[in-house]
């Protein structure tokens, strides 16, 4: 039996990506790999199921089949607990599993005795990085959030002389100038505007002022490891209130994308700092799903404070479909040759480090042992 891979339709409320597209199948099936494509699967981010049969996969109705008959099942989202019933002791399920929001779910896979690896605890080592998903992902999410800023500003973010007068460029502050973070400085500085950017990192401060921003300087540096930032102590959040306050207040966009792996993200932006920016004013919260950076963000819906407008949109990806899920099938099909043996058949061997990172479930056992300790804790 050839390795085989399997892709259902998304059943996430507003998940409109897809896990492989059909530009990755002729290399899969080349490979030896056998693909079942879920009839629809791609449809909302513009893959036809004509497109996925022409690129040599199976299009099929039949979930009950597609989900139990495959080696790996791959998703976008963690499965839902009515897809992990489909599933028997042994099968490979891989997705963005959020472990610490989906207990339910991994005990679960853990007592059918489903393989389940979680792309977001893939190492961040340098033979990973074609398999980051958080990287790809966080470059649209990044991107989208210029975009909804220019979008919602009442203003141009380009500097604009015209007959009918000169027009100031908008200010535009990313708090966060990790992958996402450089991405909407990169986008809001084609589209016009001064922007600046900030991050507990040093060696951030290099990579915003190469995309021609400015960089917020605070005299710390909270670099910790792996290229994640450290948890900041009392006296340093102070110092950091302090200039990010100023920043926010005289910005018309300010986009937020600081996360610490593991913890609630950093609170940034205070309830005062809101009220002190100009009516009109925009921020966008990609931080809203894990707990935001805004102390006003509510995860995904929009509130208004005195004319601020703070977005939390919790699945910025999912608004450019096309390319997001492109980038997620390159990342799924670099990960998938992991797992395959040199006879094309499903391997078992997950002793390499990538695997064992990212391991959650296998034979009835959690082994993420944070994900462990915290169904153990009944939380
Ligand atoms: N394979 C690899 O080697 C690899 C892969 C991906 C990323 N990285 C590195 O890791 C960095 C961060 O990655 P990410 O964007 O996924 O991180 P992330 O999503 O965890 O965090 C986003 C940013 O928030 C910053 N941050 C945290 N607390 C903050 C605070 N209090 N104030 C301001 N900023 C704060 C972080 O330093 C980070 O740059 C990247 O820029 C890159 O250099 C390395």
């Amino acid at each position: 039996m050839p390795f085989s891979v399997a892709v259902p339709k998304e059943v996430t409320p507003g998940e409109t990506r897809v896990a492989l597209t059909p530009e990755v199948i002729p290399r899969m099936v080349r490979a030896g790999y056998s693909v079942t494509v879920e009839q629809g699967a791609g449809i909302s981010a513009a893959y036809l199921d004509d497109a996925y049969a022409k690129a040599g996969a199976t299009v099929v109705t039949d979930r009950t089949a597609l989900f139990g008959g495959a080696d790996v099942v791959v998703k976008v989202q963690a499965p839902t607990l009515d897809e992990i019933g489909l599933l028997h002791a042994g099968q490979v399920v891989v997705a963005l599993m959020a472990p610490h929001r989906n207990l339910d779910k991994v005990a679960k896979l853990r007592d059918q005795k489903v393989t389940s690896f979680a792309l977001e605890l893939l190492p961040r080592i340098t033979r990973a990085q074609s398999m980051d998903v958080l990287s790809s992902q966080a470059t649209v999410a990044g991107y989208r959030a210029a975009l909804i800023g220019a979008y919602m500003a009442p203003k141009f973010f380009p500097m604009l002389t015209t007959a009918a007068g000169t027009i100031r460029p908008a200010r535009v502050l990313i708090l966060g100038a990790g992958v996402a973070g450089l991405m909407a400085i990169a986008t809001s500085k084609r589209l016009g505007a001064i922007v600046e950017g900030y991050d507990v990192r040093r060696a951030a401060g290099e990579q915003v002022r190469s995309l021609g921003a400015r960089f917020l300087e605070l005299q710390i540096n909270a670099e910790g490891t792996g290229g994640y930032a450290r948890e900041l102590t009392d006296d340093e959040k102070k110092q950091e209130a302090a200039m990010v306050a100023k920043a926010v207040g005289e910005a018309d966009v300010v986009i937020t994308t600081a996360n610490v792996p593991g913890r609630k993200a950093p609170l940034l932006v205070r309830k005062e700092m809101v009220t002190s920016m100009r009516s009109g004013s925009v921020i966008i919260d990609l931080a809203a799903e894990s707990g935001g950076n805004v102390e006003l963000t509510q995860p995904g819906i929009t509130v208004d404070v005195n004319g601020v407008r703070i977005v939390g949109s919790t699945n910025l990806p999912a608004q450019l479909p096309f390319h997001a899920s492109q980038m997620f099938a390159k990342n799924l099909e670099a990960f998938l040759k992991l797992l395959v043996t040199p006879e094309k058949t499903l391997s078992t061997d997950y002793t390499d480090e990538i695997l064992t990172a990212s391991l959650l479930t296998r034979n009835g056992e959690v082994l993420h042992a944070p994900t462990r300790d915290a169904l153990a804790g009944g939380k």
